[in-house]
């Protein structure tokens, strides 16, 4: 029933404790798992307010965010925990010269029972990992990997399609620098006959180590780097991943620049598109997405960000959920 407590069967043992640094982490049945909750916490949002009573929760952000930072924040809230949020870095110590280091272990002494942690440099959340002995949830390190979002994402396939076995999945845009692009190939190459389309120009084709992680586990994919060949591409897919073209991420703004502006998704580019065709987008979009698609079915990113709150409530409540 909506609005009554019942925390019982979202209490699991098999996250418990566990950093999530990686889609790789994550087990097809583990993954079922966190769907799970996720089902249940969804059908009554304000159920579970017993779940993190008495845990501490740190939230720390050294990049912006709207959507990862909220739904966390919300998350931990809607479940009865305590959240300390550092998402402004310029008001910490670490701008006075501090370490990564020396930062974690003052939220580890301060109690904190789970850090999430967003931050601009590849490694981060798996040196964090290894320094502090609560469990670490990856919400973006640098370039690397974004996990909960691929969670999510994978979520929002099964939600609209009934199914994830099967799909053939366009990823379209920045695939070079996306953290989000990674972590969603790993997370899909645990379900079976899915197919990968990378649809960018060369300059922005997905990095060889996500190549190599497919080619391991014998996942299907193709590279689509001509214009002319996108019209045939787009027109096989049941899912089509757009990502922004990730400017923070540039050595060289030149190539920027350069790069800027060469794809934009719209509704001519969809008219070689199935009609079940869904478009999803990790989000903030700023010009590669047109706002003209929002109107129509193929529109799944406001679900797909909607359904950011359950699963991060699903993963705190697998992680360091109250069991007494
Ligand atoms: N919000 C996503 C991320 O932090 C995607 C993006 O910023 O383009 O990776
Ligand atoms: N999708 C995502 O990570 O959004 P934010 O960068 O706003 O958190």
């Amino acid at each position: 029933m909506p609005g009554e407590q019942s925390a019982g069967p979202i209490i699991r043992e098999d996250l418990r404790g566990r950093d999530l640094v990686s889609a790789k982490d994550l087990t097809r049945d583990e993954l079922g798992i966190v769907f799970e909750v996720a089902k249940e916490v969804e059908s009554n949002l304000d159920g579970f307010s017993n779940v993190l009573r008495g845990r501490r929760v740190a939230l720390l952000f050294a990049e912006p965010s709207t959507r990862t930072f909220s739904s966390f924040y919300i998350a931990a809230r809607r479940l009865g925990g305590d959240v300390l949020p550092l998402n402004e870095p310029e008001m910490t110590s670490l701008t006075k010269g501090e370490t990564l280091y020396d930062t974690l272990k003052m939220l580890e002494g301060y109690g904190a029972d789970c850090i999430v942690m967003r931050h601009p440099s590849r490694g981060a959340a798996r040196f964090a990992a290894d320094v502090v002995s609560a469990p670490v949830i990856n919400a973006g390190s640098g370039s690397q990997e974004h996990p909960t979002q691929a969670i999510l994402d994978v979520y929002t396939i099964l939600k609209k399609r009934g199914k994830v076995n099967g799909t053939s999945l366009g990823m379209l845009g920045d695939l070079r620098f996306s953290r989000t692009v990674p972590s969603l190939a790993y997370l899909v190459s645990n379900f079976d006959d899915v197919e990968l389309h990378f649809i960018a120009p060369t300059a922005l084709q997905v990095r060889q180590e996500v190549e190599l992680y497919l080619h391991d586990r014998n996942v299907r994919y193709t590279k689509v780097t001509k214009q002319q060949d996108i019209p045939d591409a787009i027109s096989r897919l049941d899912v089509l991943y757009v990502t922004r073209l990730q400017k923070e991420r540039f050595p060289d703004p030149s190539e920027y620049e350069r790069l800027r502006g060469s794809y934009k998704v719209d509704m001519g580019m969809l008219r070689y598109a199935k009609s079940t065709l869904g478009v999803m987008h990790p989000l903030p979009r700023v010009d590669e997405l047109d706002t003209e698609i929002d109107r129509t079915p193929h529109a799944w990113y406001f679900d797909q960000a909607r359904y950011g709150l359950p699963i991060r409530m699903a993963i705190f409540a697998l992680v360091v959920g109250e069991t007494r």
